[in-house]
């Protein structure tokens, strides 16, 4: 296979190029994603096919009778030409786009095997391999974890396409270096799931009440951001509490002295209305306590204290409505930033960086809302870089992401994405995504994606491997299941009226 792949001549340049794009004519048939080398001014550039035209001179679009084109077929027989578009990555020497374009003519030859190989595989321990090449199936590709972490990431796709699949490869390999991850898991995924190289270490999502930011326990608290009164008693109350337990190390529960200072306001007041309003917060604040009974208690031990380097930390949220959804990643995220800098300028905080997974990333941010988590993505997705903290945001519905968070995410993993909006709104997120590569998107295959940025030397169409562990929320086979039950009823059934009937024959009812 390599030795076929060596020299292969492809066709030649042809029109007028330019250092960045070259069409070319051809007569054998590549493949889109192909690489190939164009030699010329003493130098050899790499380029990937991005673009394939098939046509006959003879027969174009003017002609309106299928027996015209019939009649036409007989005398040229199958001769066509294949027209192409070339997208110039670089010199591959440096990968430094050329300053010159090709002249007309020049030759384009397959890029060998070995020359791949150079640029995407490395065996250098900051990089992790995720697939192979989609045209070239013996070039496995790496990835640099520095720059995916620091750079931040997205994996977009329409369902099923395998972005689940691709974030648990990712992981997989960090855990080997031993990476930390921190996965925010919305659907009960990956909390039963096996990675091949390292423990997963599942984090219950409780919450200690007197770590709560106001804004978090507004939220909980279900009160309106109209709801001016009863907010200032709030505010009023939360902020004597929080000072008095801050002076005195007080170790009583949160929520009831909160509820107290309330009583006691609303006790003294004589305005009947406020009145009714520090009522309606006390009675909130019971509601919170019995909808978040489990989770929400004086004796939570802080998520970030549970974190553990070298495992796969997973905090479920597959049972929480979207309002506790929102506290609980905020509150990680802002905490997690806080300790970072907190390590970073005194030395103790958060001691190492994590690289953190969020799946449903258009609920989490979204462009059209503003809930608390969308706030400290935009954060991470700021100022994680000089701390350690990367995103990896996930997501199906890529144009209903906050536009500002998914164009910081530097490095993109796109697998098939249809939807013309997603595609177009993905393209002005990215720098690198040209409105040629934009087009493959709805072609790819189950696990097929295309690379770009920092953490890839060069925009790679890569087929990722399949995560060789066990994920509980791949696709289920419904029909085998259906049957399954079906059986399985049948045979208790059987076995039901054996026992009925052995009872009647023996006479001992
Ligand atoms: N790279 C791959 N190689 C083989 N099978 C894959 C690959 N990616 C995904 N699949 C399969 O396709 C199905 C959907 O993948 P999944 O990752 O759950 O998609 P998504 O998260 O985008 O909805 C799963 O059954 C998975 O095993
Ligand atoms: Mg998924």
């Amino acid at each position: 296979m390599s030795k076929e792949r060596k020299e292969i001549i492809i066709g030649r340049c042809i029109g007028e190029s330019s250092p960045a794009f070259v069409s070319f004519v051809t007569k054998e048939m590549p493949q889109i994603g192909d690489y190939v080398i164009v030699e010329y001014d003493k130098k050899e550039v790499l380029g990937l096919i991005t673009g394939l035209v098939r046509g006959n001179p003879a027969i174009d679009t003017k002609i309106y009778d299928p027996e015209v084109v019939s009649t036409i077929k007989v005398f040229e027989g199958d001769e066509f030409y294949i027209h192409g578009g070339i997208r110039i990555l670089g010199d591959i020497e440096n990968l430094q786009i050329p300053r010159t374009p090709p002249p007309p003519g020049t030759i384009i030859k397959r890029a060998r095997t070995k020359v791949l190989k150079e640029i995407f595989q490395t065996d250098s321990e900051e990089c992790i391999h995720i697939g192979h090449l989609i045209s070239n199936p013996e070039v496995s590709v790496a990835i640099d974890v520095n720059k995916m972490v620091s750079r931040h990431l997205s994996v977009l796709a329409i369902t099923g396409a395998g972005k689940s699949n691709s974030v648990a490869v990712i992981v997989d390999e960090l855990l080997k270096l031993p990476g930390c991850v921190l996965m925010f898991d919305m659907h009960s995924e990956y909390v039963l799931s096996k990675f091949t190289n390292g423990g997963i270490n599942v984090i219950p999502s409780n919450l200690n009440p007197r770590y709560l930011t106001f804004s978090e326990l507004l939220i909980l608290l279900n009160i309106p951001s109209n709801a001016h009164i009863q907010q200032r008693y709030l505010r009023i109350a939360f902020k004597e509490i929080r000072d008095k337990m801050k002076e005195s190390g007080l170790k009583k529960d949160f929520l009831v002295e909160l509820y107290h200072k309330l009583e006691q306001y609303s006790n003294n007041d004589d305005n009947s209305s406020d009145k009714k309003s520090i009522i309606g917060v006390m009675n909130k604040i019971n509601d919170m306590q019995i909808r978040y009974e489990i989770i929400l208690h004086e004796h939570a031990q802080i998520i970030l204290e549970q974190i553990q380097l070298g495992k796969a930390n997973i905090i479920d949220l597959g049972m929480v409505d979207e309002d506790l959804v929102d506290v609980v990643v905020s509150h990680v995220l802002r905490t997690l930033l806080q300790g970072r800098k907190q390590y970073k300028r005194e030395g103790k905080g958060f001691p190492h960086p994590v690289f953190l997974v969020l799946e449903e990333a258009h609920i989490l941010a979204p462009a059209d809302r503003n809930p608390l988590s969308k706030y400290w993505i935009s954060r991470i997705a700021r100022e994680g870089r000089k701390f350690g903290l990367g995103l990896c945001l996930v997501s199906q519905r890529p144009k209903i992401i906050d536009s500002n968070a998914l164009s910081q995410a530097n490095n993109m993993i796109i697998l098939k994405l249809v939807e013309p909006g997603d595609q177009r709104y993905v393209q002005n997120a990215s720098e690198t995504l040209s409105e040629d590569l934009m087009t493959q998107l709805s072609s790819l295959n189950t696990g097929e994606a295309i690379l770009l940025g920092m953490m890839t030397k060069v925009p790679a169409l890569v087929k990722i491997k399949k995560f060789a562990g066990t994920l509980i929320g791949q696709d289920i086979n419904i029909v085998k299941e259906w049957k399954d039950k079906h059986e399985k009823s049948k045979k208790e059934n059987k076995e039901k009226t054996q026992e009925i009937n052995e009872i009647y024959e023996s006479g001992n009812w």
